[in-house]
């Protein structure tokens, strides 16, 4: 039988382009997109709203789907104005769609996870896959108890989850948004328009980044990776480089040569400083041959060209 995808979370950062490079493999037709908006201007296109148990049940029913690829989540700084919203919405979505799975025996599911699991008392510097997990935003604790509850579904349904700790994901396609590392996709748009940047996150508050284009290979490859070799059940984390703000504005000065960066930290310095410089993929390269191609130099290079054709329209 043909593999048939839903993507919940398809008009969101990630999910805009995963559905594009998931439709290059598979064909518009066995991919819908799903997203809580009621309009997107995408083909095989479905409003669900993944809280709602019987319409995810529903949708995945109807349309025989296979796979689910869920990105619908609330991110680290919206969530810290709404916690308990954003707990409800990061779990009840992911609840629902590991029981889809269950219920309705689907053949694989994923589900990303993220940096923000880590919080204090672990080695912030180089971070190894089974580091202390005990974040202090309700992002970073929906992600843990999420992990574990893919862990779970797989230890004792069997059902085939998986899983990669995005670090901050930066595109030109699409915007990110209510995320802690937001600024360096924001970043490239001021500095291709002329414009200087003011930086919420203060100067020296490196964080782990990844290109997009990496961060869908690395989705896709371990999605098409044989179950067999997935040893990790709870989440791989994967690593792409990492960067404080005022390197990408050097790096962007090479272009730029006047784009000036100011510093104006805000709440979201808290939550930066509680998270990794460095990941450790060690084990994502180990089991399934993990491996980023973008440094700060190529993204950087990459972002301008294709930020400069898009404001030329
Ligand atoms: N990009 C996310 C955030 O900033 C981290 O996973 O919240």
């Amino acid at each position: 039988m043909k593999d048939k995808i839903l993507i919940i979370g398809a008009g969101g950062q990630i999910g805009t382009e995963l559905t594009e490079a998931l439709r290059q493999i598979y064909g518009v037709d066995q991919v819908i997109a799903s997203d809580i908006r009621e309009n997107i201007e995408v083909p095989n296109y479905l409003k669900v709203d993944v809280t709602d148990r019987a319409a995810l049940f529903e949708c995945v029913r109807a349309n025989g789907v296979s796979q689910i690829y869920h990105l619908a989540a609330i991110l680290s700084a919206r969530g810290e104005q709404n916690p308990l919203w954003a707990w409800n919405i990061n779990m009840t979505g992911l609840i629902n769609v590991l029981e889809a799975g269950r219920e309705l025996k689907l053949d694989r599911i994923f589900v990303p996870s993220t940096i923000a699991v880590f919080g204090i008392d672990y080695d912030r510097e180089n971070t190894g896959q089974f580091e202390p997990l005990i974040p202090e935003t309700v992002y970073g604790i929906s992600k843990v108890a999420g992990e574990s509850w893919c862990n779970y579904y797989f230890k004792n349904y069997g059902l085939d989850v998986r899983s990669v700790r995005y670090p901050g994901i930066i595109g030109y396609k699409s915007m990110p948004g209510g995320g802690t590392t937001d600024y360096a996709v924001d970043i490239y748009h001021q500095a291709v328009q002329g414009f200087n940047f003011v930086s919420f996150l203060n100067k020296g508050t490196i964080l782990p980044m990844m290109y997009m284009d990496d961060a869908i290979r690395a989705t896709i490859e371990l999605m098409q990776t044989p179950a067999e070799r997935v040893k990790i059940r709870t989440s791989y984390n994967i690593a792409g480089c990492s960067f404080a703000p005022e390197d990408v504005t050097q790096a962007i000065q090479k272009f730029f040569p006047h784009f000036q960066t100011t510093y104006v930290p805000d709440f979201r310095q808290t939550i930066a400083d509680l998270w990794p410089k460095r990941i450790d993929d060690s084990r994502a390269r180990e089991d399934w041959n993990w491996h980023a191609k973008y440094d700060l130099e190529l993204m950087t290079a990459d972002m301008i060209k294709h930020l400069a054709i898009k404001y030329q329209h």
